[in-house]
């Protein structure tokens, strides 16, 4: 579809449905026929929730239209919080062999006891209750050919987690580092010894942080030197892995053999909020307050289309005219001209113009 067609197409969209495309603005007649139906979604039925380590582990039953995922890949769930559809994006913890042989997905859900999804997560379902998933996507995924390191923090040890477990044999070795703090904080703790067992090239470094103090590049690398070769995997908060990658690059290794997948936002924020100018169709909105642009759209009393609020997802996507942002996740600035940003993870640091036609819910 060429740009014009499809600006005309959406403005079209817009203006009589309010919806940005004819399949989102048909799903509520095509549910009357077909309840389990939402556009751009799999139905997943949920066969087991367990709590473990501060995360709801999830056991959903898939039909055989759900795609092939590759391991390291996250996905949207879908589930109605009160009656209202919310989503959030999770990478997938099991292995692409449970996909295979008995169409199950398992997600292992952070909650925030605070946050308006996760924290409503475990009263909303119920065994046999229904969500919804998107296509996986992403890529951070491991080479099975070549010697890897894989590191994680916290939860940020589900997509690596996914990567071991779908592994039918190891070839090379893998050094796999999980850093937790205590031993309730365990997740998979059922499976790290038989995961051990089953690959005699696997080093397997579980790394209690209420033990042996925070894990940081410096201890990992006096402990283990001779072990840290071939491709880097790094998983966890933003400054556990920019502390991690910035001690491998000093350590020579090639920024292509370093792959991170972070969350949480950087600390830093500009001194001084600079002005955002948001066009939204014909409305033009000066944002006020601080933080991330989606934050300072929020704080302006907007309510904006996104999924995972961590720069993983894309929904938050928005045309820049002018301005320069800093990412949030990298902490690099943005050239001053026209361009795309996620503004989950952006901040104005000069005056910024932006406009989207998609992203008002
Ligand atoms: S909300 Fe997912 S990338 Fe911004």
């Amino acid at each position: 579809m060429s740009s014009i067609y499809r600006r005309f197409y959406t403005e079209v969209c817009q203006t009589l449905f309010r919806q940005p495309n004819i399949v989102d603005a048909a799903e509520p007649l095509i549910q009357r026929v077909f309840p389990w139906f939402r556009a751009d979604f799999y139905a997943a039925r949920v066969l087991q929730i367990k709590p473990q380590a501060g995360c709801l582990r999830l056991k959903l039953q898939v039909s055989r239209f759900f795609p092939l995922f590759t391991p390291g890949q996250h996905l949207q769930l879908r589930v109605s919080i009160q009656g209202v559809p919310m989503e959030r994006t999770f990478s997938i913890c099991s292995s692409v062999q449970q996909l295979h042989a008995q169409r199950e997905i398992e997600l292992a859900v952070k909650i925030q006891p605070q946050g308006r999804f996760t924290g409503a997560l475990s009263g909303e379902l119920t065994p046999g209750s229904y969500v919804h998933l998107g296509a996986p996507t992403g890529d951070f995924a491991l080479s099975q050919d070549h010697a890897a390191c894989l590191i994680a923090a916290g939860s940020g040890v589900t997509p690596l987690f996914s990567m071991l477990n779908s592994l039918s044999r190891l070839t090379v070795p893998l050094l796999f580092v999980y850093s937790y703090r205590g031993a309730a904080q365990l997740l998979f703790a059922e499976h790290w010894a038989e995961l051990q067992a089953k690959f005699p090239l696997l080093q397997l470094v579980l790394w209690d942080s209420a033990v042996n103090g925070r894990l940081t590049p410096e201890r990992l690398f006096a402990k283990l030197q001779p072990e840290l070769r071939g491709k880097f995997l790094l998983c966890g908060p933003t400054e556990f892995t920019q502390d991690f990658r910035a001690a491998c690059l000093a350590q020579g290794v090639s920024p292509n053999q370093i792959s991170t997948e972070s969350f949480g936002l950087l600390q830093r924020t500009a001194a001084t909020s600079q002005p955002v100018r948001l066009t939204l169709g014909r409305q033009q909105h000066d944002l006020g307050g601080q933080g991330s642009i989606l934050q300072r759209a929020e704080q302006s009393g907007l309510v904006l289309r996104y999924g995972c609020r961590r720069g993983v997802c894309m929904q938050c996507l928005c045309d820049k005219s002018s301005g320069v942002v800093r990412n949030l996740l990298t902490g690099e600035l943005s050239d001053a001209g026209a361009g795309r940003i996620q503004l989950c993870i952006s901040e104005a640091v000069s005056p910024v113009e932006l406009s989207s036609e998609g992203l008002v819910v």
